[in-house]
């Protein structure tokens, strides 16, 4: 962790003779610019593979060898980087989750984070307020080439994402065997689609999202190689209704981090409609930040509570399991069971027709 106390700094921190509230203004946020600083640099992908020497890594990266070597001393103390005999390593930590070599790297997320804060720009008036104070950015004019590449990184964020979280929710997911086709609602960048789809051979995945999600999922789809496994549809899921076209064809449709971008009504709405595209015997999962399912994890419930306020700004909120559960039955699925997830902050929720 970042901010990885010794055992005496835990106890002092216990008995409250810390300034505690330091730790996380300003120190986290510093930690997260260098960091952030250090994934635009490219300095992990630098040291994949190799352990180097100030002046080697400085003229890599081109930049002065003293400004570095402070950037590089704040990311050892935060357990990014090694240092011994002279020579700088990436550690077990930053190898596994921030190297582009590496399959379940997040630095695309890390390098999407800005655009993250930003919206908590807005934070004192929508707590005063409770209203939503920007537009979601799809709502975007897609046009603009800032939103383009605000749209590029968001989507490749998420992608990173999936890879890490879909893996285990691939493996937790029971498919009918004789499952051909799934529908991915909202899918974009396809990622969860392509895991489903090298599980299981037979089946062929349909992506339906907006123009911009869906460039996003035809580069993954070439740039992993599975573009004869993944159709995509352009459409609004909110206004369109795809469920008369696609109706009873799909054996899977995957509804991940759909709902709290909508409003209640909606989402029953749309569900209803996923509902409708399901064979019977198909299995519908959900996957998003619920709200009461933080099962006692701090960090669960600092993801799923930092999601609800961040989401309130741009116009949607996180819910409760009952209220998906309501959604998922008013739908006409029934087995609503939800399933524990390591990664936390998500859960996952599946629901049969
Ligand atoms: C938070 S992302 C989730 C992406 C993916 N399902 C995941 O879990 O990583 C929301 C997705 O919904 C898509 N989306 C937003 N509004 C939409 C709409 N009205 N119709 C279709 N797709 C929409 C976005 O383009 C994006 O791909």
């Amino acid at each position: 962790m970042p901010l990885r106390l010794t055992l005496p700094e835990r106890l002092l921190a216990s008995l409250n003779l810390l300034p505690v509230p330091l730790f996380d203004a300003p120190l986290a946020p510093g930690i997260t610019k260098a960091l952030l600083t250090a994934c635009e640099m490219g300095v992990f992908d630098a040291l994949n593979g190799q352990a180097l020497p100030l002046d080697a890594l400085a003229q890599r990266l081109d930049c002065q060898p003293q400004g570095l070597s402070l950037l590089l001393n704040l990311l050892i103390s935060a357990g990014y980087l090694r240092y011994r005999r002279g020579l700088y390593r990436n550690s077990r930590l930053a190898r596994r989750w921030l190297t582009s070599a590496s399959p379940t790297s997040i630095a695309p997320y890390i390098l999407h984070s800005p655009d993250i804060v930003a919206i908590w720009e807005h934070m004192p008036e929508v707590v005063r307020s409770n209203r939503q104070a920007i537009r979601m950015p799809y709502e975007e004019d897609a046009t603009r080439p800032e939103t383009q590449a605000a749209l590029a990184r968001h989507y490749a964020g998420l992608a990173a994402l999936a890879m890490v979280l879909g893996g285990e929710i691939v493996n937790r997911i029971r498919v009918p065997q004789n499952a051909t086709r799934l529908l991915d609602v909202g899918g974009s960048h396809a990622a969860y689609s392509i895991l489903f789809c090298r599980k299981y051979p037979a089946l062929q995945a349909t992506i339906l999202d907006i123009q911009p999600g869906i460039e996003a999922g035809q580069r993954m789809a070439k740039q992993t190689g599975m573009t004869s496994r993944l159709s995509f549809q352009c459409g609004d899921i909110a206004r369109d209704d795809f469920s008369t076209e696609l109706a009873s064809s799909f054996d899977v449709a995957l509804y991940f981090h759909i709902a709290h971008l909508l409003p209640p009504e909606l989402n029953a709405a749309v569900l209803a409609k996923v509902a409708r595209t399901l064979k019977p015997g198909g299995v519908l999962v959900f996957v998003d930040q619920v709200t009461d399912q933080t099962h006692h994890s701090r960090l669960a419930s600092l993801m799923v509570q930092l999601m609800a306020l961040t989401m309130i700004t741009v116009g949607g909120t996180c819910y409760p399991f009952e209220t998906v559960k309501t959604w998922l039955e008013e739908a006409g699925l029934r087995r609503v069971r939800r399933h524990r997830l390591i990664t936390p902050g998500a859960t996952l929720i599946t629901a049969r027709k």
